[in-house]
């Protein structure tokens, strides 16, 4: 873990540990660990081992400095053996380094700590009691005994209340201890992977855990050709415009993160908690659009003599492939977007709430939504969505161009639909961008809007944002713009491959 956990300065310029306790949460927090999780982990860790302060001489050049022949190894005058000096800290924290037991909690929480420094300079915390004096061995020699020692990190779980009754806990139940260890650190190694599906070996455990956004099995068999025909007809029969079934189709979707593999369109957790009512997912256009859906659902259900069964994840992505199949015919193309059946849906109670929110888009360039709230550059968190999103730049440029062209915008707002016939898949994006009978102008105001002007006029034609405008403006994504924009049948093409993509991120059961 980051330094910055160790020492984090208090006003009188020693380290507080109640900072260090805030920092802690906000770092396990973005693992999504609670507070038992991460003091189990933390009590867990320092249970072994020791840290390396034994001196203070230099440590030599840090890899990124160290001259070419290092060949990455940096630090060249750290140390070795009695002599290793690494975080500057110095010390085992306990009696039995190589141990499992509880003698890192007994030690913190039975004893009285006091700040000290180490060999090299860093702050620490030593004991007050004569008792723990000689108790450590040392690591290279047995003939040497030492005093434990705390970090302010650790120190920090004394301090806070919350967290100190967490160790005081698994103080008092040894078994609780390890079985919270056991679980926490199975977490911190697995969260990134995905579902259990993607688990591989005789050790993987038959539960099924919290943060494995678990989704049940199909007790149904899933639709066909046939079925699907049929439901792409109603879902274009039914009020559901092009842009409400593209905009809750890539809503579902979107949020697929392949960092750590979580999101997706399977499990429709769009109708979920907290999803439902996150504010790019405009929950009040969304409930009319998910009820239509039930409906469409039901009914289907219902009619079904046999065990044939239509999901609600299904159905969504179904939704979206219907209306860009109908949006390239009214352009002139006949297309089909391909669709695997199969998605099951998620139950609330098997959801995870707050780590959910961690998913939240705080930017989504594809539907141009800005929480007004983000910090950077909005093109740039578009890239970053993108990224995360498995999406190569063509992809991410034919998607924005594509949506857009769709009118599949947050609030279905007009910035970046430059086109007359919103809801055909059509290439005016990228012709009108460039158009050189018109020409860009920033304006002022809150939102960092664009309008774009007829230069003979002088009439405002259309509004953009500047994940729009970097389609012009930054010259690899302008040479994407050029081919979109000169070949539209390639466009439809590339955007229903880049739309498939993406419904089908979370599909490691097709894998
Ligand atoms: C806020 C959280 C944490 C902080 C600030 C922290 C800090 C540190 C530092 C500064 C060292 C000494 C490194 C050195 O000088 O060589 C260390 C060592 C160690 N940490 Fe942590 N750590 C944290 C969490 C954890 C966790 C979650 C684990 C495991 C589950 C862990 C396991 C260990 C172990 C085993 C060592 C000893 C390594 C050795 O013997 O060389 N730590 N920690």
């Amino acid at each position: 873990m980051g330094l910055i956990y160790v020492d984090p300065e208090g006003p009188d310029g020693d380290p507080d540990p109640r900072k260090s306790a805030k920092r802690i949460r906000q770092a396990f927090g973005r693992m999504a660990m609670n507070d038992a999780e991460t003091a189990a982990l933390i009590a867990g860790g320092h249970t072994f081992g020791k840290s390396h302060g034994a001196s203070d001489d230099d440590m030599g050049p840090e890899p990124e400095a160290a001259p070419i022949e290092a060949q990455g190894l940096g630090w060249p005058d750290a140390g070795t053996g009695s002599e290793t000096t690494t975080s500057g800290i110095e010390g085992a924290w306990n009696q039995w380094p190589t141990m499992w037991d509880t003698s890192y909690l007994n030690n913190l929480l039975d004893y009285e700590w006091e700040l000290t420094e180490s060999p090299a300079g860093a702050k620490q915390w030593k004991p007050v009691d004569e008792e723990l004096q000689d108790t450590v061995p040392d690591a290279h020699d047995p003939a040497e005994k030492h005093a434990p020692m705390m970090m302010t990190a650790d120190i920090a779980f004394k301090r806070d209340p919350e967290l100190r009754e967490i160790i005081e806990g698994y103080r008092d139940n040894p078994m609780e201890f390890l079985d919270a260890f056991a679980r926490a650190w199975y977490k911190l190694i697995h969260r990134d992977m995905g579902p259990p599906e993607r688990f591989l070996g005789p050790d993987v455990p038959e539960e099924t855990m919290l943060w494995q956004d678990p989704l049940p099995d199909a007790d149904f068999d899933t639709i066909g050709k046939r079925e699907a025909a049929d439901l792409k007809t109603e879902l274009l029969d039914s009020e559901l415009s092009v842009s409400q079934l593209v905009k809750t189709a890539w809503a579902s979707a979107s949020t697929y993160r392949d960092s750590d593999k979580r999101g997706g369109a399977n499990g429709a957790r769009i109708r979920l908690e907290p999803q439902r009512s996150w504010e790019a997912n405009e929950p009040q256009h969304l409930e009319t659009v998910l009820s239509t859906l039930e409906e469409i659902q039901t009914e289907f259900n219902d009619a079904c003599s046999d065990d044939v069964r239509v999901s609600m994840a299904d159905l969504i992505v179904l939704g979206g492939n219907a209306a860009i199949e109908q949006a390239a015919a009214d352009a002139g193309y006949d297309v089909t977007v391909p669709f695997e059946p199969g998605r099951t849906d998620a139950s609330q109670e098997r959801t995870d709430e707050e780590s959910f929110e961690a998913l939240k888009p705080r930017i989504d360039g594809f539907r141009n939504y800005f929480d007004g709230e983000y910090d950077g550059l909005a093109e740039e968190l578009m890239v970053d969505r993108a990224d995360l999103l498995n999406l190569t730049p063509s992809e991410m440029t034919v998607l924005v161009g594509g949506m857009r062209a769709l009118g599949a915008t947050y609030q279905d707002s007009k910035l970046g639909v430059f086109t007359d016939r919103p809801g055909t898949l059509t290439n005016d994006f990228f012709e009108n961008l460039l158009d050189m009978d018109y020409e860009w102008d920033a304006t002022s105001g809150p939102r960092e809007v664009y309008e774009v002007r007829d230069r003979e006029t002088g009439d405002v034609v259309w509004e953009a944002s500047r994940v729009d405008l970097i389609f012009g403006s930054n010259s690899r994504l302008r040479a994407l713009r050029d081919v979109y924009a000169s070949e539209e049948e390639k466009f439809v093409q590339d955007f229903v491959d880049a739309w498939h993509k993406v419904m089908t991120n979370d599909r490691f059961d097709l894998e």
